[in-house]
């Protein structure tokens, strides 16, 4: 049995007013933290996927736009106000699925004119103050998904998930694997299958490198491969994070989890997705009206091999998220509890 090493990694560090970020691209190989300075630096870090998964995304973004603010130099409010306006749009143009990026940018803009600020130093000090609450709330909404999600596993059982939706997704701990670092404490032994997650390998990279660091029993697998672990009896539970869920519960998460969800309810498996409800999109009804990223094809025949593994100027589809219909999902672990279907009447409830 392995021993459980507390994760000390954070996605983001916040010191002195300097924010830096994990650069996740460069992982498992080397733990860099890179600074970000401007709308840019941050804009590029979310694009590239520098930072990346709906929480830590909105998170970072949050301290991204008060780096921002704090380049303005003018004493006029109502500009400054203008100005931070403009930064949040262009930020919130980085990625389109995840909703946590526009959710955490609107709060932070909501907050700054919902307050009287007499000066822009006082305007930069509410902004700083919403960011470390939009922080601190994460981490706690963690903490709280772990709790909830463990109560759903027993000791001892095989786990299938799928791309990362852990500690450095989120400001700490993360939502699907919250449950597993917890459970890694108290001795459950759990037996992760980590599916690698092309083609930008979240899996692989990301999810197999923190749970191995923390101790946890976790074997790698091609996406392909879901169906046979699952039929050798092997897996006991699916969890998965989420980048956005419509009020009637279909949730939009990292391509392939459709898929997985319809293999796991064909195996008669229980189906888990962990959305906090910064993550739930009220007003997006269903599955249908969500905006998925499209990205370059070259991430699907290129980017990991030193020859291109397909014919030069082949077509390529690579969409990087899906939708899974609410029907596949057994039940919705929030920071508030734990949803069951039917879902447009329950996630209402814990919305309100
Ligand atoms: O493209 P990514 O790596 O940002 O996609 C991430 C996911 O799909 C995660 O599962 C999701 O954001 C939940 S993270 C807690």
């Amino acid at each position: 049995m392995k021993t459980y090493k507390s994760l000390d990694i954070t996605p983001l560090k916040f010191e002195n007013g300097k924010l830096t970020i994990l650069d996740q691209t460069l992982l498992p190989i080397d733990e860099v933290y890179i600074e970000i300075k401007t709308k840019e630096d941050m804009w590029d870090a979310i694009y590239h996927l520098k930072v990346r998964g709906a929480p830590a995304i909105g998170v970072v973004a949050a301290y991204g736009l008060y780096v921002e603010a704090g380049r303005y130099d003018g004493d006029e409010i109502e500009d400054f106000i203008s100005a931070v306006e403009k930064a949040a749009v262009y930020l919130e143009g980085a990625r389109p699925t995840a909703v946590n990026l526009s959710w955490a940018l609107n709060r932070m803009v909501s907050c700054l004119k919902g307050q009287e600020c007499n000066s822009v130093q006082h305007a930069k000090e509410v902004l700083l103050l919403e960011a470390v609450k939009i922080h601190e709330e994460d981490v706690n909404a963690c903490k709280a998904m772990g709790e909830y999600g463990l109560s759903l596993l027993k000791p001892g059982i095989g786990i299938l998930t799928h791309c990362n939706a852990g500690t450095i997704a989120t400001s700490k701990y993360g939502t699907c694997l919250a449950p597993i670092h917890l459970g890694q404490e108290r001795d459950y032994n759990f037996k992760v299958f980590a599916d690698e997650t092309r083609p930008l390998l979240q899996g692989a990279r990301l999810t197999a490198w923190e749970l191995d660091k923390a101790g946890v029993d976790v074997t790698l697998i091609c996406d392909n491969m879901a169906a046979t672990v699952m039929k050798n009896g092997w897996i006991d539970a699916v969890v998965v994070g989420c980048d956005r869920m419509a009020a009637n519960g279909d949730g939009a998460n990292k391509i392939g989890t459709s898929g997985v969800a319809v293999l796991a309810k064909e195996f008669g498996i229980p189906f888990y997705m962990y959305v906090p409800t910064s993550t739930i999109d009220m007003n997006t009804s269903t599955g249908d009206d969500i905006n998925i990223e499209l990205r370059d094809g070259k991430e699907i025949y290129q980017m990991w091999y030193e020859k291109p593994m397909a014919p030069e100027g082949i077509k390529t589809f690579n969409p990087a998220f899906d939708v899974t219909d609410h029907r596949y999902i057994t039940a919705v672990i929030t920071e508030k509890g734990i949803v069951y279907p039917p879902y447009d009447i329950n996630l209402r409830k814990i919305m309100e």
